[in-house]
């Protein structure tokens, strides 16, 4: 079998030892010859790495294990690169949360103004990514799944639109668990799905089992009585108290549009009202994530240093990331593999803007992906992705063209902001806040 060369981008990230991990614990479907950690924060990524290193050593020797902040090293040799950046780290995400909170605006990591401005900061560092891959690997394949995911891939779409990219995102195939635990199956993949949507914006709209049944109306009832709550999947990622509370929150979500089942991140936008009612100004999910499991993170790997061994130490796989493996594979074995991806609609959704990156179920295999067409979508959905995808339009151009106006435009337009008075205090916050990270607007 083909062994397989891997730089994971973000080597810093608090995702990396679990996504190491769970490529190790694929390999019989996915032999790796290679892994290397590439980040542009040398520190923050040799914690991650030396701890990577000596579990690697002990659990895979025949895996040739590296780690550097030099391009050229990192996307020379290699067939997939597997990107999770986040640029200017978890410091930066505080203020995209904290900022519209202040106006009494949703603060949030990938949606309204907190959205917006990590797009601003996303878009440069993955177009960087794209260059040293197609410079130095120019065979090889970016799985995406840095945030915001809609932003980034309307952006590479706009300026790398022939680049092999791939975006992708976890929430579906989390909450896909879960539904199919709601129906007594033992994984999601023992379901058929139709959905329709933008990133972190969307919707199911059929769900069957394998002989064909019609899964929607047990769903439908699990999901009116409680959301996502009470339904059991295998990640241990959405667990904390705000998570629960999202699951929970999908109830009122669904009572919108009991026709459909909705991303959990609808929330935002339906019930910004609730949501700001229960956010704390001063802690945030940032202050979360930095407080768990940022800093649990880096002790375990501190721990395997010191020790010199991970022999004992609380390292796990993330299982719920072998979603990445499914992708690589249907690359790299034409698995024609059923996933949802964020792709040009291009008619797959035929009432919606061809030019729009959807959020669909795609056939995937090693010349890309083919779409599965969703038919026609509802006038609600359809105006509110109308709406949304004008918001991720515009914060690409504004990017592209330095636009101040075009930014202003891309928050008032957000469902989550009241006025475009308020849109620009937060704009003009976010400007100085972002100084270094944004181009320069006029
Ligand atoms: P993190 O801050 O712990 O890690 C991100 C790393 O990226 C840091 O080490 C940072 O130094 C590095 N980085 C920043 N800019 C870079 C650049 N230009 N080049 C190279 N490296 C750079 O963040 P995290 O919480 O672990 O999340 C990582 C990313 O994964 C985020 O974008 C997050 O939103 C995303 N994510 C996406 C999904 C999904 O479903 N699509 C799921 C989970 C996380
Ligand atoms: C889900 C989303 C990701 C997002 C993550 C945030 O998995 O699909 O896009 O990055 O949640 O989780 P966090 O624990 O960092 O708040
Ligand atoms: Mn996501």
């Amino acid at each position: 079998m083909k062994k397989y060369s891997i730089v994971v981008a973000g080597g810093g990230s608090t995702f990396t030892p679990g996504i190491a991990l769970m490529l190790l614990e694929q390999s019989h479907r996915f032999p790796i010859r290679k892994i290397k950690f590439y980040d542009n924060d040398e520190k923050r990524q040799e914690v991650i790495a030396k701890a990577c290193e000596i579990y690697f050593k002990e659990n895979a020797p025949e895996v040739e294990f590296s780690y550097t902040t030099d391009p050229k090293e990192a996307f020379t040799d290699i067939d997939f690169v597997m990107a999770h950046i986040r640029v200017g780290k978890y410091e930066m995400r505080e203020k995209d949360e904290k900022i519209p909170l202040k106006y009494g605006v949703v603060g949030q990591e990938t949606c309204g103004p907190g959205g917006i401005a990590y797009g601003m900061r996303s878009i440069g560092g993955i177009i960087e990514l794209i260059d040293y891959m197609e410079e130095y690997s120019p065979n090889a394949w970016m799985l995406n799944y840095s945030n915001p995911a809609a932003i980034v891939a309307e952006a590479t779409q706009r300026l790398r639109p022939d680049s092999k990219i791939l975006n992708i995102c976890d929430m579906p195939v989390d909450i896909e668990e879960k539904m199919a635990n709601m129906v007594g199956l033992k994984s999601r993949k023992e379901m058929d799905v139709q959905y329709y949507g933008l990133n972190h914006f969307g919707w199911w709209h059929k769900i069957y089992d394998k002989e064909g049944n019609d899964l929607m109306p047990e769903i439908k009832k699990h999901v009116a009585e409680n959301g996502f709550a009470g339904a059991i999947s295998e990640t241990n990622q959405h667990v904390e108290a705000s998570w629960v509370d999202t699951f929970r929150k999908a109830k009122d979500v669904f009572a919108v549009d009991p026709t459909t089942i909705p991303n959990t991140y609808l929330k935002y936008y339906f019930f910004p009202d609730y949501v700001v009612e229960h956010s704390n100004p001063e802690y945030t999910r940032a202050n979360e994530v930095m407080e768990h499991r940022e800093k649990n993170i880096f002790k375990v790997c501190n721990e395997i240093i010191e020790k010199g061994t991970a022999e004992g130490a609380p390292f796990e796989a993330d299982a719920h990331a072998s979603y990445i493996v499914d992708l690589a594979c249907a690359i790299a074995k034409n698995t024609k593999e059923k996933m949802l991806l964020i792709v040009p609609n291009d008619g797959a959704i035929v009432n919606f803007d061809s030019t729009a990156m959807v959020e669909i179920p795609c056939i995937v295999g090693s010349n890309g992906y083919e779409r599965i067409v969703q038919g026609e979508i509802p006038r609600f959905q359809k105006g509110l992705m109308e709406q949304q995808v004008a918001v991720e339009k515009l914060t690409v151009e504004a990017w592209i063209e330095g636009s101040y106006y075009k930014l202003w435009q891309a928050m008032t337009l957000s469902k989550v902001v009241p006025s475009a008075s308020v849109a620009k205090s937060i704009l003009d916050d976010m400007i100085e806040a972002n100084k270094g990270y944004w181009p320069e607007l006029k």
